[in-house]
């Protein structure tokens, strides 16, 4: 592997910056263990890769010498530094924060800076403080009930199962299951769908935060290329055959980083696809509910093949609020049953109170989506016409749902994220979103959840640094 090439897999690894070789050493020691430099494999010269990573050769010098120590890697005389053929015994357990998105590192490390762009999280509405001040009257009539539902409260799975037949995947309140955030119902797929080392087909560009539950959980990813269309069923039919996984992975509404939306064409034959194979399909509709402008989204993949083994995965996170965590799996009602056996074992269900306000805000969906419409369609507007007026090189297309820009840029971004991250900005490059032999290194997801005055002043910042790192 190259040094631009590992540069672009080992993501966010320098969260700690007084100690940056064992960083680095813990992300190499991760791609080692999932297979992503498998053994044998050659690194990079250190002054190469230290010139990649924009860190001094030291830095480089100790990782190697670290994990040469702890038997990750050999140096033999004239071959270079190489991935040693067997790995040590013990796999070292505290390195899931590695994995993780510079995001989800952030947060668990508390070390969120002055402008954190990672992550685009819209601010609850006024709806949100309506539907808490109902949780009283509420919570009265409802606590006399039943304490365990891992299942979720069935006053919230029925209207959840209402949702998902509205918008044209016909659903039963016994097919759904409520997940703290989507983020537990794709773990949950993961853990159920798959076993270490199985493979899972994801689109080349896909979101981090299931990446790095993907990675975590041991699985070999193999990629279609992302297309404006959606994922073109042919390069997904040809996966499927030539890999056999355990699961194919998309996210067809307003997709996770470039906010594009699969076409019904292209859903329905999927969705045969998924049928035909008897491969499970997970379509992640998390930013569904997001729509801007546009035509209406098309229904569910799911719609196109009822019976098939299709998983529709759903939030209220970025309609509503993240900070609710309440999500949704929604599949075939035998594999359920098993699923919801596997989240008693972790956390027997999400907090009820937290349902009977996920019940309000389902009820007034209608009218919080059209408010989350319009304040989206300021912000969006707003981004574009700064991004257009201070960093005119950069291209982008206007995204018809979402809460993010996807921009391309006419260099590499690394020196642009150190000018940042120096100045306390912390980016969400392409390159954590990519998964395969492209870095896309050129390109940075910008969000537009935040308010119109800080947004046209992160632009300027950002045109700022630009310059001062000399791509201007
Ligand atoms: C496509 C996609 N799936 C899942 C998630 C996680 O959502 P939740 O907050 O519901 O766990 C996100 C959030 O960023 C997302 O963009």
């Amino acid at each position: 592997m190259n040094a631009e090439e590992l540069a672009a897999q080992l993501g966010a690894w320098k969260q700690d910056q007084t100690r940056l070789y064992r960083g680095l050493a813990e992300q190499l020691r991760l791609l080692i263990r999932l297979g992503s430099l498998p053994p044998g494999s050659e690194l990079p010269p250190e002054r190469r890769l230290a010139v990649e990573l924009a860190v001094s050769r030291t830095t480089i010098a100790q990782a190697y010498s670290l994990l040469k120590d702890e038997g990750w890697l050999v140096s033999l005389q004239g071959s270079g530094t190489r991935v040693a053929h067997a790995q040590p015994a013990v796999a070292p357990p505290a390195d899931y924060g590695a994995a993780a998105s510079g995001f989800i590192a952030d947060v668990v490390r508390d070390r969120v800076r002055a402008v954190d762009l990672t992550v685009p999280s819209p601010p609850p509405g006024p709806w949100l403080m309506t539907a808490m001040s109902r949780l009283p009257a509420l919570a009265a009539a409802a606590l006399p009930g039943r304490v365990y539902e891992p299942a979720g409260y069935p006053a919230l799975r029925d209207r959840i199962a209402g949702k998902l037949t509205t918008d044209g995947r016909v659903t039963a309140a016994e097919e759904v299951i409520v997940t703290n955030g989507a983020t537990q119902a794709l773990s949950l797929l993961a853990g159920a769908l798959t076993r270490r080392g199985d493979t899972v087909l994801v689109e080349e560009l896909t979101c981090p935060t299931v990446l790095a539950s993907l990675r975590t959980a041991g699985l070999r990813l193999v990629v279609v290329p992302i297309e404006r269309e959606g994922a073109d069923p042919q390069a997904v039919e040809a996966a499927v055959r030539r890999y056999e996984p355990s699961f194919i992975y998309l996210i067809p509404t307003y997709h996770n980083p470039t906010g594009w939306t699969m076409t019904e064409h292209r859903r329905a034959a999927v969705a045969a696809i998924a049928r035909r194979y008897g491969v499970p399909l997970v379509e992640d509709l998390t930013l569904a509910d997001t729509r801007i402008d546009g035509p209406l989204p098309p229904p569910p993949i799911a719609a196109y093949a009822p019976g098939a083994q299709i998983y529709t995965v759903g939030s209220l996170s970025k309609v509503c609020w993240p900070g609710l965590r309440i999500g949704w799996l929604v599949g075939p009602r035998r594999e359920l049953q098993r699923i919801v056996h596997l989240r008693a074992m972790y956390d027997l269900g999400c907090p009820l109170p937290t349902q009977l306000l996920a019940v309000e805000l389902l009820d007034d969906l209608p009218q919080i989506r059209l408010e989350r419409q319009r304040e989206l369609l300021r912000r969006r507007d707003t981004l574009l016409a700064a991004l257009a007026e201070h960093l005119p090189q950069w291209r982008h297309e206007s995204p018809h749902g979402g809460l993010s820009v996807w921009c391309a840029t006419p260099r590499p971004l690394q020196q642009l994220n150190h000018v940042a991250q120096r100045h306390g900005m912390q980016l969400m490059l392409g390159a954590h979103f990519a998964v395969g032999a492209r870095s896309y290194l050129d390109h940075v997801r910008l969000p537009f959840t935040l308010d119109e005055g800080e947004l046209v002043e992160v632009v300027k910042r950002l045109a700022g640094y630009w310059v001062e790192a000399g791509c201007g």
